[in-house]
C-alpha cells in the first residue's frame, strides 16, 4: 500500500474530518458534547481555522498551535491526524488530539503509519507527546501502545492519558 501524508487542502478536506469524526460520536469515540449542533458547527469552524492557520481556538477561547496531518492510501484520502498544545493541570504538553480512519481504510496500518510520522517529527525536535482516550477508543489504544506510548493514568473525565517519550537522537 502507498501511504502518504500531506496538510488539510481546503472544504473537502475539512468535511471529510468532520464527518468521520461526527459519525464516531454515537461509538464513543469523540465527546457526545458534539452532538449538540452548536458544538459540531464550533468543530467545523475550528477544522477550518486549522487548515487555514494552523492554529485552533481552546476551551477558554484562546488561540494554540493546531495542525492537521491528512494521509491518503493508494491515492484515496484515508483519514486524518491533528496534533495541537494540551494545556493539563497548568503544564503545557504537545498532544496527539483527534484522529480517524475512513471505515473502508482500517485494518490496513494506515494509522499506525500516520503515528509514526508523527511521531518521527516529534522525535526529531526532542519533544514527548501526549493523548488522553475515550474509554470505548481500544483500537486507537492499541496503535499507540505499540507506537511507544504508555498510558500514564485515568484523569478525572475518565479519559485514559497516555504519554511517548521523544526518543534520543542516535
Ligand atoms: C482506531 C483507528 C484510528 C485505527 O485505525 P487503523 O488504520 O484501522 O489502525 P491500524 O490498521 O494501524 O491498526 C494496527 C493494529 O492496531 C490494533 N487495532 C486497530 N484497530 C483496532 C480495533 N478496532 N480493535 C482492536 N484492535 C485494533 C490491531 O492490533 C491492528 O493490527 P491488526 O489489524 O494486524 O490486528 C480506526 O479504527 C478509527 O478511525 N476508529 C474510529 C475513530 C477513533 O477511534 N479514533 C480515535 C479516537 S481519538
Amino acid at each position: 500500500m502507498n501511504v502518504r501524508f500531506r496538510p488539510a487542502l481546503g472544504a473537502q478536506d475539512c468535511h471529510f474530518i468532520h464527518q468521520l469524526i461526527m459519525s464516531e460520536v454515537s461509538t464513543g469515540h469523540f465527546d457526545a458534547g458534539l452532538l449538540d449542533p452548536r458544538a459540531s458547527a464550533g468543530l467545523m469552524q475550528n477544522i477550518q481555522k486549522m487548515a487555514a492557520t494552523n492554529t485552533r481556538l481552546d476551551s477558554k477561547g484562546n488561540e494554540v498551535p493546531a495542525s492537521i496531518v491528512m494521509v491518503d492510501a493508494d491515492g484515496d484520502k484515508a483519514g486524518f491526524g491533528i496534533t495541537t498544545v494540551l494545556d493539563l493541570h497548568d503544564v503545557k504538553i504537545n498532544e496527539f488530539w483527534l484522529a480517524g480512519i475512513a471505515p473502508n481504510q482500517r485494518r490496513k496500518g494506515v494509522m499506525t503509519a500516520l503515528t509514526k510520522f508523527l511521531c518521527d517529527q516529534l522525535d526529531e525536535r526532542g519533544i514527548r507527546i501526549g493523548a488522553r482516550l475515550l474509554p470505548a477508543s481500544d483500537g486507537m489504544r492499541a496503535v499507540l501502545i505499540n507506537s511507544g506510548f504508555l498510558h500514564v493514568e485515568t484523569l478525572p473525565s475518565g479519559h485514559a492519558f497516555l504519554i511517548r517519550k521523544a526518543r534520543p537522537p542516535s
